[in-house]
């Protein structure tokens, strides 16, 4: 079979991949790590013995030259998504590219036609979704356990301390909603299992001109409501709640479990409290498995990019929102 195992380059020396990606994909069951590639020959070389991948490259453009690479994994500041995802695309490379996707609904939709071009898989890599837990609060909502979905209320946010971090630099896509609210408006859509007809955001702009809080509210067509607040400047909390006419579910450390055992509690009335326990999972190494088997067997990817295209098109409406003041923005 071609492809078996994946062989993966990461583009850059970023965090995200040092901490979690990266290993991931060293201890996965069908891929291998081959190479990173950096800006600096020095600091591609010193990242890769450190990690222990094999290969460095002085340059993405290197990387994406060699042979040796199946599929890149993409952790770029925001901005950059768009071009290196189509470069990879253009090289015949299958791309596991970061959240979110791209800047725009728009740039989303030229990242997918670059790989059917070439014809290579494509998927943002929103690792929440592969935990076993998210599909199981998906099924309970869905299976009638709080009765009639209603409302759904979730929060990101934590205190950046380093002035110099892309999350700041509006050049780079940073911002609250880009960093953390897209995990809060995917996990709404995905729950509600339909798109927002009107949104309205407030948010508070920092120094650099990014959104550093945001509140918003989601509005769907079924009369569901998603509230959420994300920010770069408040005490660590990821959580969401799923609200019905016959109860509850509460999901804590809703985006980042770790790989500890996790929790679902299960809300009716104040005396009957369920507290399901899952088992714990290497997200991360779900989501490069799963990629890998795609691109193997080549099977669709389990979120093709017309579901990043939604999310941005969601958080498009939602800065048009929060620039004019919480105005109410039409889907
Ligand atoms: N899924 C998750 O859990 C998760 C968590 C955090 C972040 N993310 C996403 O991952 C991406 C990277 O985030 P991060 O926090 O890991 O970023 P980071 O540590 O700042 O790394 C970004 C990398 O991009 C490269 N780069 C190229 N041009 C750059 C520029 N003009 N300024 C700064 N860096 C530049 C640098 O690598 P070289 O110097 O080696 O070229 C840098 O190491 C973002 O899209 C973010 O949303 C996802």
């Amino acid at each position: 079979m071609a492809c078996d195992p994946l062989r993966w380059g990461v583009l850059s020396t970023a965090n995200i991949g040092r901490v979690a990606v990266n290993p991931a994909i060293q201890s996965s069951r069908n891929g291998v790590l081959m190479a990173v590639a950096s800006r600096n020959e020095a600091t591609a070389r010193v990242f890769a013995e450190k990690s222990g991948i094999p290969a460095h490259h002085a340059s993405y453009e290197a990387l994406l030259e060699d042979s040796s690479i199946d599929a890149v994994y993409l952790p770029l500041p925001n901005s950059m998504h768009r071009e290196w995802a189509v470069r990879a695309a253009e090289k015949g490379k299958h791309v596991l590219c970061e959240k979110p996707l791209a800047l725009t609904a728009g740039e989303c939709l030229e990242m997918e036609a670059a790989a059917r071009a070439n014809d290579v898989k494509i998927m943002e890599a929103f690792m929440y979704r592969f935990h076993p837990r998210t599909d199981l609060v998906i099924q309970m909502v869905r299976g009638g356990k709080i009765g009639e979905l209603r409302m759904i209320r979730s929060a990101f946010s934590f205190r950046l301390t380093k002035p110099e971090n892309i999350r700041l630099k509006p050049e780079l896509g940073g911002g609250a909603l880009m960093d953390v609210g897209c995990y809060c408006v995917n996990v709404s859509r995905s729950v509600a299992g339909e798109e927002p007809a009107e949104v309205q955001a407030w948010a508070s702009w920092g120094a650099t001109g990014v959104d550093v809080e945001m509140a918003a509210t989601l509005r769907f067509a079924s009369g569901v409501v998603a509230q959420f607040d994300c920010a770069l400047t408040m005490e660590r909390r990821e959580a969401y709640e799923v609200v019905g006419t016959e109860g509850s579910l509460f999901v804590s450390s809703a985006f980042l479990p770790g790989t500890n055992d996790v929790i679902v509690e299960e809300h009716h009335g104040r005396d009957r409290n369920t507290r399901h326990a899952i088992q714990g999972a290497d997200e991360y190494r779900l989501m490069v498995e799963d990629f890998a088997d795609c691109v193997i067997h080549n099977r669709p990817v389990r979120y093709p990019v017309v579901e990043a295209a939604r999310n941005m098109q969601v958080i498009e409406a939602l800065y048009r929102s929060a620039r004019n003041r919480g105005m109410p923005v039409s889907l």
